[in-house]
């Protein structure tokens, strides 16, 4: 569909949601991209009570969000407003199917028969195994690889290079570290790293830049 003047919402405006901008220049040079932000309100960025009043008084937008964090992704959607943009790189492969809100990167491939849900980012060169299903708001970090038959359940952080065998279930919440080798199935919320992967002593109160 050509839709040259509707704006892309994206939520936040860092280095990820630079990125996403970047991507989408590449698919719709023509369409405006505003970020919104809690903090600054510029040019090309608007609060989000600005960007709320537009939506609901019936002004043209697709919103998408602009954070890794699965922490800060689940706050933005709650405050993000439908209809939801969808971003693939044009160097991706989907050969599965891809719920409103993912950002498929550089050359991710999601295999055949693998179903994302809603706002799924899948980052470069990630793949998604056949037949595995990605919760909501999961993040797949750079070059990571996720077995067939799997699921990841809702808000699952998967780290850079991560390796997950295939048929396992990665339980809501959980954190695989970066370089994982992840072997059995992973509780809701734990953290775990390491070949092969293993959990985490809790550490309550520890900021992560996740
Ligand atoms: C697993 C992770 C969530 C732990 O974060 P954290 O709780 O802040 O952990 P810390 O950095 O305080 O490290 C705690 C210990 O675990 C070790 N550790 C941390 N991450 C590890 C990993 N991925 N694999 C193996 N050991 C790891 C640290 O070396 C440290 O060991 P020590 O106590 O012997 O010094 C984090 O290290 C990680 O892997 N995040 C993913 C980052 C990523 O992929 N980013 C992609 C950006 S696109």
């Amino acid at each position: 569909m050509n839709m040259p003047s509707i704006p892309l919402y994206i939520f936040g405006s860092s280095g990820h949601a630079r990125e996403i901008a970047a991507y989408f220049r590449l698919l719709n040079a023509q369409r405006p991209i505003i970020f919104v932000d809690q903090k600054v309100e510029s040019g090309d960025c608007v609060s989000v009570h600005e960007y709320r009043r537009r939506i609901q008084n019936g002004e043209p937008g697709e919103s998408i969000l602009g954070s890794g964090r699965c922490e800060v992704r689940r706050r933005m959607l709650a405050e993000m407003l439908p209809p939801y943009a969808t971003i693939v790189h044009p160097s991706a492969v989907i050969l599965g199917e891809i719920g409103p809100g993912c950002v498929i990167a550089p050359n991710a491939v999601i295999a055949p028969n693998a179903r994302l849900d809603g706002h799924v980012l899948v980052n470069y060169n990630a793949t998604v195994g056949h037949d595995t299903r990605v919760g909501m708001l999961s993040v797949i970090g750079p070059t990571s690889a996720i077995g067939g038959f799997c699921i990841l359940e809702e808000g699952v952080y998967v780290g850079a290079g991560a390796v997950i065998r295939e048929r396992l279930i990665i339980h809501a919440g959980a954190i695989v570290g970066m370089g994982a080798v992840v072997t059995r199935e992973t509780l809701a919320n734990s953290i775990v790293a390491g070949v092969p992967a293993r959990e985490m002593e809790p550490r309550p109160g520890k900021r992560r830049w996740l």
